[in-house]
């Protein structure tokens, strides 16, 4: 039931806090503070290579994973979209682990390609939030998200509990492989658990952004920039208008700008910028720039301090609290969600049923 909410999707949004919380629960273990996964009968330490499926929004998770993989646990990570992943004969190296990321565990392309990976020799692990589903009767290492059933076609708190499940993941894997010590695994599992408290936070921002939607609504055409794990994030937003309010929009990595899309800019088409403060903020902060110097009109998502350094000049600013950077996608989705959300409430289309999708594809 959609209780006081007027949607399915503001009510999975405003779940998240709760659904992340619970979804950690069952991969830290209290006692030591330690990242458990259930019980698998293979050597992660083993393990050469990382090939990652998904579609849609899961596959955005997937994006952010690879970055997370590689960067703590220096494991190489192929990843593709799985109706391309299929039909591209992709080199599997036997014994290699394929990753596929689903809400509901049931997407054709995802499972066809599950089959395919399993056909090669690979080892078979599964994020999904439906634990009956085919991918889960599936799989080799089972990784569910607690997420609760997820009724609006547009996915939310399946995507941050995904994060959540796949940020374990990279941190088991890195002390797997001698790459993270005891300490460092316990400090991931703090900033973890921080996510929830955070993600709260930025729900209060509600209303700001319901007030910055109407700045988006008559746009026909919207552009998101990120970097390194906020790029997957402004490829999400861009999906999520897409997809409930029918706005054009793209994910661009903010360093690409240069290579073509600048030409698009002018004072017509918002430009949301991800930029937590961090080690790639400044490198944001100047594609930003040079959009604005083009008559761009930017919307800018960082937090105090990245908005104390670069907020001025820019149309509309939200503020998300200071995070530590592993845990800033799962915060950053909430705006990103909420915008989507209230644009789409201010045009008037049905957010919880848009036209053309299905929550659940299966078929080809
Ligand atoms: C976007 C959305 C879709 C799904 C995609 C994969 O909001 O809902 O892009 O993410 O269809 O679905 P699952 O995760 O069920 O495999």
């Amino acid at each position: 039931e959609k209780g006081n909410y007027r949607h399915y999707m503001q009510k999975e949004i405003f779940e998240q806090p709760l659904v992340v919380a619970q979804t950690l629960q069952s991969y830290v273990r209290p006692f030591d503070g330690k990242v458990a996964l259930p019980d698998i009968d293979f050597d992660l330490s083993a393990v050469k290579r990382i090939t990652i499926v998904a579609c849609g929004t899961s596959f955005y998770a997937g994006m952010v994973a690879k970055y997370w993989f590689e960067q703590f646990a220096r494991v190489p990570v192929d990843l593709d979209v799985a109706s391309e992943f299929r039909y591209r004969e992709p080199v599997l190296e036997p014994g290699g682990l394929a990753l596929f990321i689903s809400q509901s565990g049931e997407t054709a392309d995802t499972l066809a390609a599950l089959r395919h990976a399993r056909a090669e020799g690979q080892i078979i692990a599964v994020v999904v939030n439906v634990p009956t589903s085919s991918m889960a009767r599936e799989a080799d290492l089972l990784l569910p998200t607690h997420a609760g059933p997820e009724i609006g076609v547009a996915s939310t708190k399946a995507f941050t509990c995904q994060l959540s499940v796949l940020a374990a993941l990279a941190a088991n894997l890195a002390r797997a492989k001698g790459r993270m010590s005891e300490d460092e695994e316990r400090a991931v599992v703090e900033h973890l658990r921080e996510a929830p408290e955070a993600i709260n936070n930025a729900l209060g921002h509600d209303e700001d952004i319901a007030g910055i939607a109407h700045l988006v609504a008559p746009a026909r055409d919207v552009l998101y920039l990120g970097r390194g794990p906020d790029y997957p994030m402004a490829l999400e937003g861009a999906l999520k208008l897409k997809e409930i309010s029918y706005i054009h929009a793209e994910g661009y990595a903010a360093g690409e700008m240069k290579h073509g899309p600048i030409a698009l800019i002018d004072d017509l088409v918002p430009v949301i910028v991800i930029a937590p403060s961090g080690p790639l903020f400044e490198k944001t902060v100047s594609n930003m720039q040079e959009v604005r110097a083009r008559g761009g009109k930017i919307i800018l998502i960082s937090d105090a301090k990245g908005l104390a350094d670069a907020g001025e000049g820019c149309m509309a600013t939200i503020e998300m609290p200071e995070v530590h950077p592993l845990i800033a996608p799962l915060v950053y989705a909430v705006p990103v969600q909420l915008l989507a959300y209230h644009v789409a409430v201010a045009k008037g289309t049905d957010v919880d049923q848009p036209r053309n999708l299905a929550k659940s594809v299966t078929v080809e």
